[in-house]
């Protein structure tokens, strides 16, 4: 029998694509979630993170966990109680499954998670590989709290693997189509100097890295970037290619996104240029390795 999968965040943008691929492949798959749930051939355990509750039926029969779960970082301003929930529902969502494993009998002996590149946060020009210091800025903060509440699960046997993922690009969902409104409506431009490195990526290939990842038995952290990174002002420029529209606007001030956003305007113009080296000598092949290919699919 296929091995039994369970996603935390299993319904968002990317945990639906990752439960199609892997059903597609045999998989069994449960989500856990804050919400009852409606996929076909998906069963639903319910959690709440605030309450520290957990369905502990979540976990039987699951070979691996897959951490998905986390509340949107761009999705708010930056509070104090957004910046705390942010970090909490990545941190004591998987704490609580840990808490559930130590008191449980189960067979779970992998969890994958996600993390983000927001962990190298704004780097400049300099290439930032697995080994490469954190930020010590809040999305560094955030990537470092989540990715050390994830390796809790060393200390049960588990093998633990953590995706820093970069700028998924999806036509649905994400920065793409928000980086593409301003474009299709004719008024769309680079932001800031338009030099800042994007660490983008095709959602296709982050779902084929989770089944990599699935399937091969590797451990620790790989970042999850295709490997040719484009700065800002070529990923507008393909964008609005790809979409027949001109570019005639001035570049967006980095002093205007400063007062629009605030710190937050890191997730916007922050340059983080992010090397794929060690996933691809790990074997796996990017499907979409360079931006004009990886837009053209998405926007067939
Ligand atoms: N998409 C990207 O470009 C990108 C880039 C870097 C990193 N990542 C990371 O990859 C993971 C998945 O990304 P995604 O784009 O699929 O995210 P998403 O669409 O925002 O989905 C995240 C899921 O997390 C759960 N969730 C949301 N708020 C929560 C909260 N306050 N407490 C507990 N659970 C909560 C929700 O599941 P339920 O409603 O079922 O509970 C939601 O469907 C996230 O951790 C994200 O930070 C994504």
């Amino acid at each position: 029998m296929g091995k039994h999968i369970l996603l935390t965040g299993g319904t968002g943008l990317l945990g639906k694509k990752i439960t199609d691929a892997l059903l597609k492949k045999g998989y069994a798959v449960s989500h856990l979630s804050r919400k009852p749930g409606n996929a076909p051939r998906v069963k639903t355990f319910l959690w709440d993170i605030h309450k520290g509750t957990i369905d502990e039926a979540a976990i039987d029969d699951i070979d691996t966990i897959i951490h998905l779960a986390g509340a949107g970082i761009a999705d708010g301003r930056w509070t104090d109680k957004r910046k705390k929930e942010i970090i909490e529902s990545r941190t004591k969502s998987i704490g609580l499954i840990y808490e559930l494993l130590k008191k449980k009998s189960h067979k779970i002996d992998t969890v994958i998670s996600a993390s983000g590149v927001g962990y190298y946060s704004d780097g400049g020009d300099e290439l930032m590989f697995e080994d490469s210091p954190p930020a010590h800025d809040f999305l560094g903060t955030c990537c470092i709290e989540w990715e050390k509440a994830v390796d809790e699960g060393k200390q049960l046997g588990l093998r633990v693997l953590k995706f820093r993922t970069g700028v998924v690009l999806d036509k649905n969902g994400g920065a793409l189509p928000q980086l593409a409104l301003p474009i299709k409506l004719g008024v769309g431009s680079p932001l800031g100097n338009g030099k800042a490195w994007v660490p983008w990526i095709h959602y296709e290939d982050v779902v084929a890295m989770y089944q990599f990842g699935l399937e091969h038995n590797l451990q620790g952290v790989y970042n999850m970037v295709a490997p040719n990174p484009v700065t800002n002002k070529q990923l507008t420029q393909a964008v609005a290619k790809q979409l027949h529209r001109p570019l005639w606007l001035p570049n967006v001030p980095a002093f205007v996104l400063k007062l629009i956003f605030g710190e937050m305007s890191v997730v916007v113009f922050g340059s983080t240029k992010v090397s794929a080296q060690k996933i691809e000598a790990a074997g796996f092949k990017f499907r979409f390795a360079d931006i004009e290919e990886a837009l053209s699919d998405i926007y067939v």
